[in-house]
Parts: C-alpha cells; sequence; structure tokens
C-alpha cells in the first residue's frame, strides 16, 4: 500500500503537467536543483503547482504583475516565463539566498522582467530601498507575505491605489488552517469575490466612462 506521503508526491507530480510546458519543465528542473542544494523551505513556501496554475490563468492577458511575498522566486519566475510582454515586481522583506540559483535556471529575457524588490510588502507600495516608484497599473497583485490579520489589510490598502481598472488581487492561503488572519483581513476590508486554487479573488471594478 502506498504511504499518504508517497501519495501526496504523486499527486503533486501529476499537477505540474496542468501547468503551461515552460512553467512545468522550470518547476520540475527547481526542484530537482532544491533536492540538489538541500533547499527544503523553498519548495515548501512556494505556492503549489495547482495553485499556481490558477493564478496564472487568472494573470492571462495581465501585463503588470506585482508579487507580495518572493520567497525563493519560483512564482514570480512562473509569472514571467508565462508570458513574454509581462513585467513582474516581486517584494520580500528577506532576500532568501538561494533564489539567485533558481534564477540561473530560466534565460535572460526572463530575469530582466522581474524586479525584485527588498522592503516591507506594504510599504513598498509607497517607497523602496533602490528608490525607484512601486508600479503602477498593476493588473494582477498576488498577495503571499505576512499572512497575519493586519498586515494583510495593510498590504491590500497599500497597493490599492496603483491597480488598474478591473485589476484582480488573489490572496493566498486562504482559508489555510495555519492563516487565519488571511479570511480575517478580507472579512473586515468588505471584499467579496471568489474562491479558487487555494486563493480569495476580488475583482477592481471597471470605470464606467460616460459619453
Ligand atoms: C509563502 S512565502 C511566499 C511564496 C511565494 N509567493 C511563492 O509562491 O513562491 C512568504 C514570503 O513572505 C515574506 N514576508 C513575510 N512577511 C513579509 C512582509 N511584511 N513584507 C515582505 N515580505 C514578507 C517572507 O520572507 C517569505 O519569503
Amino acid at each position: 500500500m502506498r504511504r499518504p506521503a508517497t501519495l501526496h508526491a504523486a499527486r503533486e507530480l501529476a499537477a505540474v503537467y496542468v501547468l503551461p510546458a515552460r512553467v512545468a519543465i522550470f518547476i520540475l528542473r527547481a526542484r530537482r536543483l532544491a533536492r540538489q542544494i538541500g533547499d527544503a523551505w523553498g519548495p515548501d513556501a512556494a505556492a503549489r503547482p495547482r495553485e499556481l496554475a490558477h493564478l496564472l490563468a487568472l494573470a492571462r492577458g495581465r501585463s503588470e504583475v506585482v508579487e507580495l511575498g518572493t520567497a525563493v522566486g519560483w512564482t514570480a519566475i512562473a509569472l514571467a516565463l508565462a508570458d513574454r510582454r509581462r513585467r513582474v515586481t516581486s517584494v520580500d522583506a528577506v532576500v532568501h539566498e538561494q533564489r539567485a540559483r533558481y534564477l540561473e535556471l530560466v534565460p535572460g529575457h526572463v530575469h530582466e522582467r522581474i524586479d525584485f524588490v527588498e522592503a516591507d510588502a506594504a510599504l513598498a507600495a509607497t517607497s523602496s530601498a533602490d528608490g525607484d516608484p512601486a508600479p503602477a497599473g498593476v493588473d494582477l497583485l498576488f498577495i503571499d507575505a505576512g499572512h497575519g490579520r493586519e498586515q494583510t489589510i495593510a498590504e491590500f490598502q497599500a497597493w490599492q491605489p496603483r491597480l488598474a481598472a478591473g485589476a484582480v488581487v488573489a490572496f493566498h492561503d486562504y482559508r489555510h488552517p495555519e492563516h487565519d488572519g488571511v479570511a480575517e483581513a478580507i472579512e473586515e476590508l468588505g471584499l467579496e469575490g471568489e474562491v479558487a486554487g487555494g486563493m480569495f479573488v476580488w475583482r477592481q471594478p471597471r470605470t464606467c466612462v460616460s459619453g
């Protein structure tokens, strides 16, 4: 009989194949590299393949993406790999040292479209350590940093003015047993949306243009 951990690993592997080919190949290579360099934390911190597939579907046609919470960069890299026109800004308070190793797995045109920002996820909306302005016209915001109630509220409120009309905000780890703060924040903010792939998805209304 298979052990549950083996079954889980088999399901995870199967899930990789729902990803676009370029992204699936990157995730498989990144997992192999993680085993080689003894990085247990990075794969655990990254969005799971099924969640990533939902996120990439939400990202389709969206070219200005911000991710709050980079970890070792797997999701930022996947977002940039999936669409050659997309720019990704990924913010983390900590530069996790293995990130550079995973970046080596993808071509230069992918690196060039990712801006890694070392900052608090909420504060990065108004200032950054390198002095570059935060992106405006963000059409996908992926919130996956602090996960606490107050931090999540602060992140959403800080970034909302930078969203484009019709932008999507995806809160990761919604209803995750270890991250009650995410659902509490969404309730406190009074957001209405849909639940997909372990995320709560809220859409910024499109402004009506009257003529
Ligand atoms: C779950 S991991 C992010 C995983 C990543 N989104 C992915 O899918 O590959 C959470 C990250 O948020 C970062 N983080 C936690 N609190 C933060 C904060 N207040 N500001 C910026 N980054 C924060 C942590 O350093 C950690 O790398």
